[in-house]
């Protein structure tokens, strides 16, 4: 679209369109600012919150300071959307007054169950923190008119435990109870408090969920969702999911996320076991959680860690987003495993596609990189065999993020040490990995298995999805010194390369 104006624009005098492009340009063209993932236009930002699809619109706000680029001063920033992918930043929502405006969820009160609704006017209620020293609690605001002006509740806080650490709402309407449902943390004591209510007013506590682990940090952000069950004959078993990020001691080091599969009668949450399996296994991903009021299960995460998040090297903004991915589970020998893979939405900027079947003593290398440099962004889909095979990403001299599968370590990696500024933080600079087990037939004749890599390389990322019997996912953010990478496949095992271009969700 951009290109396209900008042809047109080619044939008027210079100075008629220069504020036009310069806007457009500088907005949203820096170096790190990844181009298909959502970031504030400048200043801070951290997890998303309230995530909510009403009339047409999905709505994503997030943890905003409004007047720096390090985390403070917290309110909500707000963007809007039509298809996930191309996102329109309005004015914050909700502001910092006695009280910081922390992490939350936000429903569709379609039955006006609050009342705050007025003239049919459907009500859009927030609940979230509010924090000051020593205390935590939990607020409402609402909006009647489709989330662009919030109005504070007069009745706040509207549970207040007398607590300095209490946070992180999660609403949903529970059908089978005919009820409104949170979840919030307890973060220190790694337990999650359900609540339920009528009108979203009022409150009453009915069970709680913890699972102590000395090795990982406090929670926060809860997310508790029903998931379909994958390969079920009638297409309806959900089992009920439970996301937690756990703010240090993740697989990867620092703050990442955990998960856990069960039942929920909108009291109780029965797991089906309590062993740590982690969302993702990457360094950069945390504070997921739903979109509320959609038909199926997507998330949204914060594309960070806070093991360095206040220093990664990006300007005017700080903070961005993961893509949205679909949830389903999937059975095991060893109970239900979560499948992540790319919202379907993405199909909404994906271009041009090329496919390359590798032939031994071609290469193809030339070829790829004039099809990725032609992209703002881009998916990636290498298939190989059992063995060894990858792909470097080689943005400067002596500067790599490599990709691939090891065979004998039977793990997915993605080795960062390398990849551009901030690898000097021995935090930021790591090789992170995924156990990943191909099983082969024990049949000879049977053709040799194969596993494909399917990765989204934007500026200043790389998001890693695998599929397998138990899939896994590796998000990490890059920082390279140039925009445009030179592709290096390789590996004997190496058997197909697929490219697919994406367009920026900023144009
Ligand atoms: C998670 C978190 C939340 C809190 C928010 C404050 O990253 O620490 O627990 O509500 O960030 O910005």
């Amino acid at each position: 679209m951009l290109r396209f104006a900008l042809r047109l624009f080619g044939l008027l005098p210079f100075f008629l369109i220069q504020p036009v492009v310069a806007q457009t340009d500088t907005a949203y063209n820096q170096p790190f600012r990844n181009q298909v993932h959502f970031s504030p236009r400048q200043n801070w930002a951290n997890d998303p919150n309230g995530l909510v699809f009403y009339d047409g619109e999905y709505h994503l706000f997030f943890q905003y300071n409004p007047l720096g680029i390090q985390w403070g001063h917290m309110t909500w920033g707000h963007a809007v959307s039509n298809d996930l992918m191309h996102w329109k930043e309005l004015a914050p929502a909700i502001t910092e007054d006695t009280v910081m405006a922390f992490s939350g969820s936000v429903v569709v009160d379609e039955r006006n169950t609050s009342g705050f609704g007025s003239e049919g006017k459907v009500p859009m209620v927030a609940v979230y923190t509010g924090h000051r020293k020593g205390n935590q609690s939990q607020f409402l605001a609402y909006s009647i008119d489709n989330g662009r002006t919030w109005i504070k509740y007069a009745g706040n806080p509207i549970i207040d435990r007398q607590q300095p650490d209490f946070r992180d709402p999660n609403v949903f309407w529970h059908e089978p109870s005919g009820r409104w449902v949170m979840s919030v943390m307890l973060p220190q004591e790694q337990k999650a408090l359900f609540y339920q209510s009528s009108d979203l007013k009022n409150w009453s506590e009915v069970g709680s969920f913890s699972v102590r682990n000395k090795a990982l940090g406090i929670w926060e952000c809860p997310a508790l969702m029903p998931v379909p069950v994958e390969d079920d004959s009638t297409g309806r078993t959900k089992k009920w999911v439970m996301l937690v990020s756990v703010g240090d001691g993740a697989v990867a080091g620092g703050s990442g996320m955990q998960y856990f599969v069960g039942d929920f009668d909108g009291k109780k949450f029965v797991p089906q076991d309590t062993v740590t399996r982690f969302l993702d296994y990457g360094k950069d991903y945390y504070a997921a959680i739903q979109i509320n009021n959609l038909d199926r299960p997507v998330t949204i995460g914060w594309m960070n860690n806070w093991q360095y998040a206040n220093d990664i090297p990006t300007s005017p903004f700080r903070g961005s987003m993961t893509l949205p991915r679909q949830l389903s589970l999937r059975k095991t020998a060893t109970g239900y495993v979560l499948h992540q893979t790319l919202a379907d939405e993405i199909k909404a900027i994906q271009g041009n596609e090329t496919q390359i079947s590798v032939i031994k003593g071609i290469d193809h290398t030339k070829e790829a990189n004039e099809f990725v440099n032609d992209a703002d962004a881009y998916e990636l889909m290498i298939r190989g065999s059992m063995g060894n095979f990858g792909v470097r990403l080689k943005t400067g001299p002596n500067e790599e993020t490599v990709i691939g599968y090891d065979s004998t370590r039977q793990e997915i990696y993605v080795d960062r040490t390398k990849s551009g500024k901030l690898t000097n933080n021995p935090k930021f600079a790591a090789r992170t990995t995924a156990p990943f087990v191909v099983s082969s037939s024990s049949n000879p004749t049977a053709p040799r298995p194969q596993l494909t890599l399917h990765i989204v390389v934007d500026r200043a990322s790389v998001e890693v999805f695998v599929e397998g019997q138990e899939p896994v996912t590796l998000t990490n953010q890059i920082f390279p010194a140039s925009t445009k990478p030179q592709l290096e496949f390789f590996g004997k095992s190496l058997r197909s390369i697929e490219i697919r271009q994406l367009e920026s969700g900023w144009k």
